[in-house]
């Protein structure tokens, strides 16, 4: 169950999410939990959940280990700075900073470099579903992106199915839309790897999950978890989510 707190949260308001939110899911050992700040709360999120069941990821990252990149950020950094995460490829950075599929593979394979797991999403967007594109459009964003890795860099990431159309906007698909989604994404991971890689990978919903939806979505077996926005900023709605893992 993660977290991606997007442009949220100073790292004065990190601490107290964190105050408010480690002694409630102590207890909840049944899944990982996974919560993503901005690049200047990492450092408070990571002392303020040391020694926790929490693992701090981070939202981005760039694919060079080094170099002359104003104003970004290497894999080699997060490490250092104890993310054990990173989300790769997310709707909203390929929408407003034109990430292609081929950035996210290589995005990804700076992550997995540094010994840290890519979270890497892909979805179609409200007018590619309603022209019944969305498998032609999954299709090609998982070739071109995770599943342009080898097959033991595969088995070291998480992906995330966020449907565009459902990020932020309160349209949670319905549970059997995502599930639907991800059995289509399974057959596009046994076909590029195999069999035992399409039942061992892990895949996230993500899209306007909250707690009055999180159980539906849950009950579906195809689902393992969620890729959480808006609903994770707040300690109490992040922790009844993670209970319904
Ligand atoms: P949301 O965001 O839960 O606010 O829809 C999900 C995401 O973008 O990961």
């Amino acid at each position: 169950m993660a977290g991606n707190w997007k442009m949220y949260k100073t790292q004065a308001e990190t601490r107290a999410f964190f105050s408010a939110f480690l002694p409630l899911v102590s207890d909840a050992t049944n899944c990982d939990i996974v919560v993503a700040p901005p690049f200047t709360s990492i450092a408070a999120a990571v002392e303020a959940a040391k020694g926790s069941n929490v693992a701090i990821s981070a939202q981005n990252n760039h694919w060079q280990r080094d170099g002359a990149y104003t104003g970004e950020i290497s894999v080699g950094m997060l490490a250092e700075a104890g993310c054990r995460y990173v989300i790769v490829g997310h709707s909203e950075r390929r929408q407003y900073s034109n990430e292609t599929d081929d950035i996210v593979a290589q995005k990804s394979r700076a992550v997995l470099s540094a010994g840290l797991t890519p979270i890497v999403c892909l979805g179609e967007s409200f007018t590619e579903r309603e022209t019944n594109r969305t498998e032609e459009v999954l299709a090609q964003q998982f070739i071109g992106g995770p599943g342009a890795l080898t097959g033991e860099e595969f088995s070291r990431i998480l992906l995330a199915y966020e449907p565009v159309w459902a990020i932020g906007t309160g349209r949670t698909a319905t549970p059997e839309i995502a599930a639907a989604a991800h059995r289509f994404l399974r057959r596009c991971v046994q076909d590029q790897f195999s069999a035992e890689a399409s039942a061992s990978v892990r895949i996230l919903y993500g899209g306007s999950v909250k707690p009055d939806n999180i159980q539906g979505l849950m009950a579906q077996p195809e689902l393992d978890g969620a890729l959480v926005g808006g609903a994770s900023l707040d300690p109490k709605s992040f922790v009844t989510i993670v209970k319904a893992a």
